[in-house]
């Protein structure tokens, strides 16, 4: 009997032993879930509702890195719901790297419209009828956008209006936010500008 179990311990230790070379086990027990059969796109399959291999996703799923957006049959930023008019601003201090960001996909997606520091200038602005309605300044006392909150300017980068159309496609969510804290930077400055000209 003792025999019996030294022979079986040697024979165990061989065997794990002998998978030491192998980066896959050369024994694998109960492989069912390894290989598992898998379908193509467009083969058929029997286990299938419909039979197509392709499932339609549940209901609700959402895809990764996809943030859907919740008031998107909101008709304009003038009816966002709340007193932040919309979604709050995750970014409550922008940092220089959020800001380096946020100009560089302002100065890549907006400028051609609402000019390089918001003005409304930007070079598709000019003589009629290169664009037939000209974009307004987000900068100065006066413009819509700096009463706007950043809810409101969020709504209005992801939904497009009017003349300018939706930009969620090229701009992620969280840098649709760096360049509304950009925007602040430009306005910031602009109303400097204003100051120090009428103190001179
Ligand atoms: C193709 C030109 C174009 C581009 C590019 C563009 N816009 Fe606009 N934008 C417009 C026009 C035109 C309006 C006015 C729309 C209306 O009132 O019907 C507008 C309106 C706005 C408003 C509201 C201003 C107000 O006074 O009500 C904001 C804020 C704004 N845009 C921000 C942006 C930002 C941020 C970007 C870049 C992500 C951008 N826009 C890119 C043309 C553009």
């Amino acid at each position: 009997m003792k025999k019996h179990s030294l022979r079986l311990l040697f024979a165990l230790a061989l065997l794990s032993l002998a998978n030491c070379d192998y980066k896959t086990p050369v024994w694998e027990y109960f492989p069912n879930m390894y290989d598992s059969p898998a379908r193509e796109a467009q083969e058929a399959d029997i286990f299938s509702p419909n039979g197509q291999a392709s499932r339609i996703p549940p209901h609700g799923a959402i895809p990764i890195g996809y943030y859907p957006y919740p008031y998107a049959n909101v008709p304009s930023q003038d009816s966002l719901p709340g007193g932040d008019k919309g979604l709050k601003n995750p970014i409550t201090k922008a940092s220089l790297g959020d800001l380096m960001i946020g100009e560089k996909r302002y100065q890549t997606y907006c400028t051609p419209c609402h000019g390089v520091r918001g003005a409304g200038n930007g070079t598709v602005v000019g003589p009629a009828p290169r664009f037939s309605q000209s974009p307004p300044a987000l900068v100065g006392s006066l413009v819509n956008s700096k009463s706007y909150t950043d809810g409101q300017i969020y709504h209005i980068i992801t939904m497009g209006r009017g003349g300018m159309g939706s930009y969620a496609y090229q701009i992620e969510p969280e840098d649709r936010w760096r360049v509304i804290a950009y925007i602040r930077k430009l306005q910031a400055f602009e109303a400097n500008n204003q100051k120090s000209s009428q103190a001179n």
